[in-house]
């Protein structure tokens, strides 16, 4: 997928230790001097410290990489219960960990946010890089009254209230069944939910939501597949992201538990998915197999056609799920 001008321009400037003139940039990437313009205004109004000098250029001077401010956060949300109350910490082995450990003591809709995390866990017992101070790193409590079996239809909620959230930014977000957020073709988000249960109730949801958010260099082992906010030349305000988030949050989950109505999330899943209509890879326990990706049905599985011509449901549970040839 091509990246776009805005991204490209961000990524020449995060390269440049010098200026670079407009000029410059608008040849390498073929687009006119005016609209070369247009992006670094558009980035520098995403947080970007660009340094504009007549004549001579632009040249990147800092991003914005101050610690998350939980009383701008709580001055611009926009929710009734998702957020009102909020921890942030410096430093966690893993938010969603805290939660659960704490649940007693954590009231419905509390978010607890980390500046870093020290044992991010991902899916499948898959480690999440948190570095200090270059993403969201957050778990939102929930305290529903519902069946068990109702509980994995959240990790649907979050994702689409992730796409609606970015969309509402002017970040073309898109998702891979069933907790990945995708931007310009890679990975920009994880979502991991967990649960602490009795055998039929449950005692209190997380859902944890990574979002890269101002890393400029990812691990070798994720470079092709993983991106951030800054590295695509977007908006990199996390008080503004988080609470945008938890807006969209909050309305989908109330519709779910209150008039089990799924419907925004079903439709944003479905309309911003990266694997409806698409050949991919179903990756069980080190097993491969092929399947066309059909869409998802009201519970939120995977419905897919095997090699056979047999429709199937995919469950999330330790199930992998990759493009044909690709990451997607
Ligand atoms: C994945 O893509 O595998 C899921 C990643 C989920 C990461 C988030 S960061 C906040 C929360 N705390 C964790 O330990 N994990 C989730």
């Amino acid at each position: 997928m091509a990246r776009d001008n805005r991204a490209k321009i961000a990524e020449i400037l995060m390269n440049s230790d010098n200026f670079i003139s407009g000029e410059e940039i608008s040849e390498k990437l073929g687009i006119s001097r005016a609209a070369v313009w247009k992006h670094i205004k558009t980035l520098k109004e995403n947080g970007y410290d660009i340094e504009s000098v007549n004549k001579v250029g632009y040249r990147l001077k800092s991003i914005n990489n101050s610690s998350f401010s939980p009383e701008r956060f709580l001055s611009i949300l926009d929710t009734e219960f998702i957020g009102r109350n909020i921890k942030c910490f410096d430093s966690l082995e893993s938010t969603n960990k805290y939660v659960l450990e704490n649940s007693e003591n954590l009231e419905d809709g509390s978010v607890v946010i980390a500046e870093e995390q020290t044992g991010g866990r991902g899916r499948i017992g898959k480690p999440w890089k948190s570095k200090s101070g270059e993403g969201i790193w957050m778990s939102i409590v929930l305290k529903p009254e519902i069946p068990l079996n109702k509980a994995p239809f959240i990790t649907l909620i979050s994702g689409a209230a992730l796409v609606d959230a970015f969309r509402n930014m002017d970040v073309d977000a898109k998702i891979k069944w069933p907790n990945d957020i995708i931007l310009n073709g890679k990975k920009l988000c994880g979502i991991l939910t967990e649960m602490k249960a009795q055998v039929e109730r449950i005692e209190c949801i997380t859902t944890g939501v990574g979002i890269n958010v101002l890393t400029e260099e990812f691990p070798e082992d994720i470079r092709k597949k993983a991106t951030s906010l800054f590295i695509e030349g977007c908006l990199t305000d996390r008080e503004k992201i988080a609470s945008e988030f938890m807006k969209s949050f909050e309305r989908m989950y109330k519709a779910y538990i209150e008039k089990d109505d799924r419907k925004e999330v079903l439709d944003t899943c479905t309309e911003n998915s990266v694997l409806i209509g698409k050949e991919i890879r179903i990756i069980e326990r080190g097993e491969e197999k092929y399947a066309i990706c059909n869409g998802i049905d009201v519970d939120g599985n995977l419905i897919v056609t095997d090699e056979n011509g047999h429709r199937k449901t995919i469950f999330s549970g330790e199930v992998s799920v990759r493009g044909k040839n690709g990451y997607i």
